[in-house]
């Protein structure tokens, strides 16, 4: 049988195509649905926004309905809910009550996927719907369905990614440029780039959500969200990059999440990556997920994070193929087990120590290392720093972050400390 893309005419009646919340992704999906030609198998025949009069556009045919009742929507003929409002509430209990009166959802939603994504499917799947939510981890980069579908006959056991184009602009940043963490920040935000509030983005909480999702598609793993560690890019400042490239790498927020038996490993946090890897090399607001299989090794996949356009791609793709009929087939968290979660990794570590400068501060350090098992790797000082807030990096051999942690509660305690130290894993080229 031939199939259809969005601007294919077919014989059926258009499914109607209902949107949740008109902000940037959903006026960029009605904008799409509106420019199809007329036979298309989709077609936009409902906008539902609080105070919706203000967001009516001239572009949309008479015939969509503008409603602020979602009530009306959910019992009116639309087939397919897109919900773009984002956040918990109501957006969870409109795509629970969408999906229990049988109709298929669409979502852009990481939050809600993340934190209820297994039980939504479940009941998509008892009431003959399909949960589609390609656009919830990278935008526009049709990750999810790659993961799912295409490397379906592999058995994936890890994934990793720059997940978060707001951490990426500012880590960017930093490195091209050399300001400081607030003034990339208020860069990010003046470009469109960061919310006001950036704490989801910058405290790994985005990205976080992102990565569940991903290891449940991928590593068929389901982790509770806010068991997955994470670190804050904010500590991170210029100078960390000048020794990350003397030691052959760069710095960026990484998420990763790797299924070994019966645990899963994931954290997201700031770390040093080899300038040979993939990691390395995006920039600015891209984003980029590698997936490793037993059998077909490492594949990557990148593309626009977010914006409205390319987000809106991913919506729309969603929606065709529950025109197409293929979504109901895929059941996303089929076979996904619960495992415990732990952000355990080994890997080498880099620490950046600010400190007031005087003899006996290496001995020091060395010390507390020592007392936790913990071996030096080398030691790194850049000249032409102030002697009362000295920046110096140490980085370790080979350790569990747990026994480095340990480590850190004391080395904070030193007396010589100006700042926080900063501690970054060093990853290898696989990640
Ligand atoms: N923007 C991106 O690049 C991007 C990328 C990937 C995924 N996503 C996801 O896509 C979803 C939408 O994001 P967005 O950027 O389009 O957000 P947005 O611009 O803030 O749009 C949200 C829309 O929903 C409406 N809304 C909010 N709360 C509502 C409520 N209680 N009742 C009715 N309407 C409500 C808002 O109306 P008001 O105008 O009244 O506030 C607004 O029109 C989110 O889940 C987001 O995580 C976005």
């Amino acid at each position: 049988m031939a199939t259809t893309t969005a601007s294919e005419s077919s014989a059926a009646p258009a499914l109607k195509v209902a949107i949740l919340g008109f902000g940037t992704v959903g006026s960029a999906v009605a904008r799409i649905l509106c420019d199809l030609p007329a036979g298309a198998p989709i077609r936009l025949s409902h906008v539902f926004n609080r105070n919706v009069e203000r967001k009516r556009v001239d572009w949309a045919p008479a015939d969509v309905c503008w409603s602020s009742e979602f009530d009306s929507v959910l019992s009116s003929d639309a087939d397919i809910i897109v919900e773009l409002i984002g956040g918990m509430a109501p957006a969870h209990d409109y795509v629970t009550r969408a999906l229990s009166a049988g109709k298929s959802v669409v979502t852009a939603n990481k939050k809600l996927i993340a934190a209820h994504g297994p039980q939504l499917s479940e009941l998509a799947r008892k009431n003959g719907a399909a949960l589609c939510f390609g656009a919830s981890v990278a935008g526009g980069v049709p990750v999810i369905d790659a993961l799912q579908d295409g490397l379906a006959g592999d058995r994936l056991y890890r994934v990793s990614g720059i997940l978060n184009g707001t951490c990426n602009y500012i880590l960017t940043k930093l490195e091209s440029e050399g300001v400081t963490f607030a003034e990339a920040l208020t860069g990010a935000q003046a470009a469109g780039f960061a919310e006001a509030d950036p704490t989801d983005d910058v405290d790994g909480f985005d990205a976080r959500a992102k990565l569940v999702i991903l290891t449940r598609i991928g590593l068929k793993a389901i982790v509770p969200p806010e068991e997955v560690p994470c670190t804050s890019i904010r500590g991170v400042q210029a100078v960390d990059f000048l020794y990350a490239h003397e030691l052959g790498a760069t710095i960026r927020q990484i998420s990763r999440s790797e299924r070994k038996q019966s645990e899963v490993f994931a954290s997201v946090q700031p770390a040093l990556v080899p300038i040979e890897s993939p990691m390395a090399h995006i920039t600015g607001s891209l984003n980029l997920v590698l997936s490793s299989g037993r059998y077909g090794g490492q594949t990557a996949f990148s593309g626009h994070g977010a914006g409205g356009h390319s987000t809106a791609v991913a919506v729309v793709s969603d929606v065709v193929a529950i025109a197409r009929g293929r979504a109901k087939a895929q059941a996303p968290h089929a076979n996904a087990v619960s495992l415990p979660v732990s952000g355990n990794f080994e890997s080498k570590h880099y620490i950046r120590f600010t400190v007031n400068d005087r003899p006996g501060i290496v001995a020091a350090i060395a010390n507390v290392l020592a007392t936790h098992s913990i071996n030096i790797d080398a030691l790194l000082q850049k000249p032409g720093f102030d002697r009362e807030a000295l920046p110096f990096v140490v980085t370790l051999e080979a350790c569990p972050s747990a026994l480095l942690e340990a480590a850190m509660a004391d080395l904070r305690k030193l007396d010589f400390m100006v700042q926080p130290p900063v501690t970054m894993p060093i990853l290898t080229k696989e990640l």
